[in-house]
C-alpha cells in the first residue's frame, strides 16, 4: 500500500472570500508504517484527513492509492474521529458490526470478525454494553475495532484521544502503540499534541499554519520498547523541544 498526496492544495469559496487553507501539501504513507500530522488548531490538519478520506476534492494536487486517484470514500481507509462518533444506540458489537453489515459480509463472518477485534482492542467483556456505558476511552476503542474491522488499507485517526484526560490519553498511547505493533497497521495520525506525534509515528510532518503546509519532516529513529521510558528520555525531550520551538516559530505573532 502506497498513499501519496502530491502538491495538494485546497482553498474554500470563491472571488474574494476565497480561503487557502492547505498549500502544496505532499508526504506519503507506506504499508505499515505510522505516520503523524501536527499542527496548531486551524491549521488545515482536518482538511488533510478529509481529503484523504474522499469527504472534500483538493483543488489542486493529487491524491493516490497505489497509484490511483482517490475521489471518493471507500471502506480502504478507516476513518476514527475525536467525537465519539459511535452510534448511541447500538452496543460496542453492533457498533463493530455495523461496518461489516454495509460492506455485506455474511452474517456468521461478522460475528466472529466483530468477537476477534473487540478482543483485540481489550473489549470482549463490553460487547453488549452501550455506548453511554463506556469511558470515553473504551469508547474511541470501539471505534477504532469498527474502522479496524472493515479492514482498511490504512487507518486515518483524526485527533483520537483530544477530548480524553491525560491519563486516559497516556494509557491509550500505549494502547495504539502496541495494536500498531502486534498487527501491522498502516495509520496517519493527526493531533496537535507534538508528544503524542513524536511517540508514536516513525514519521512527523510539521504544518505551519495560514495557509496550512508542511514546513518540516523528521524520522523519528528512538527505541520504543516502553513508550513510558520514551517519554523522558534524553533523545526524545532534545528533539520534542526543538520542534516545539520550531512550532511556537509558526504561531502568528502578538502584537500589542
Ligand atoms: N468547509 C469549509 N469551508 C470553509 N472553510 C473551511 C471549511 N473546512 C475548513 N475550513 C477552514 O480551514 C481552516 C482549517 O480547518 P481544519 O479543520 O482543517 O483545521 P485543524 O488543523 O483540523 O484545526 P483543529 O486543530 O482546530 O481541529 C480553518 O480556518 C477552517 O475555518
Ligand atoms: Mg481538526
Amino acid at each position: 500500500m502506497h498513499l501519496q498526496i502530491a502538491d495538494v492544495s485546497k482553498s474554500f469559496g470563491y472571488g474574494a472570500r476565497t480561503k487557502e487553507v492547505l498549500r502544496q501539501v505532499s508526504f506519503a504513507v507506506n504499508s505499515g508504517e505510522f505516520v503523524a500530522l501536527v499542527g496548531s488548531s486551524g491549521s488545515g490538519k482536518s482538511t488533510v484527513l478529509r481529503l484523504i478520506a474522499g469527504l472534500e476534492r483538493p483543488s489542486a494536487g493529487s491524491i493516490r492509492m497505489d497509484g490511483r486517484p482517490l475521489s471518493a470514500p471507500g471502506s480502504d481507509r478507516g476513518m476514527v474521529f475525536q467525537k465519539y462518533s459511535l452510534y448511541p444506540w447500538l452496543t460496542a458489537a453492533q457498533n463493530v458490526a455495523f461496518g461489516m453489515e454495509l460492506q455485506g459480509r455474511p452474517r456468521a463472518e461478522i460475528r466472529e470478525r466483530t468477537g476477534y477485534f473487540l478482543e483485540v482492542v481489550g473489549l470482549a467483556d463490553a460487547a453488549r454494553r452501550l455506548p453511554r456505558e463506556l469511558s470515553g476511552g473504551m469508547q474511541q476503542r470501539v471505534a477504532i475495532a469498527r474502522a479496524l474491522a472493515a479492514e482498511p488499507q490504512v487507518l486515518l485517526l483524526d485527533e483520537p484521544f483530544g477530548a480524553l484526560d491525560i491519563q486516559i490519553r497516556e494509557s491509550m498511547q500505549e494502547f495504539l502503540h502496541n495494536l500498531w505493533r502486534r498487527t501491522g497497521l498502516t495509520a496517519l495520525l493527526i493531533t496537535h499534541d507534538l508528544e503524542e506525534a513524536l511517540l508514536l509515528a516513525g514519521t512527523v510532518h510539521i504544518l505551519a499554519p495560514a495557509p496550512g503546509r508542511i514546513v518540516r519532516s523528521v524520522t523519528v529513529d528512538l527505541d520504543r520498547s516502553s513508550l513510558a521510558h520514551l517519554r523522558v528520555s534524553r533523545p526524545f525531550l532534545d528533539l520534542r523541544e526543538e520542534l516545539a520551538q520550531c512550532l511556537r516559530g509558526l504561531e502568528p505573532a502578538l502584537v500589542a
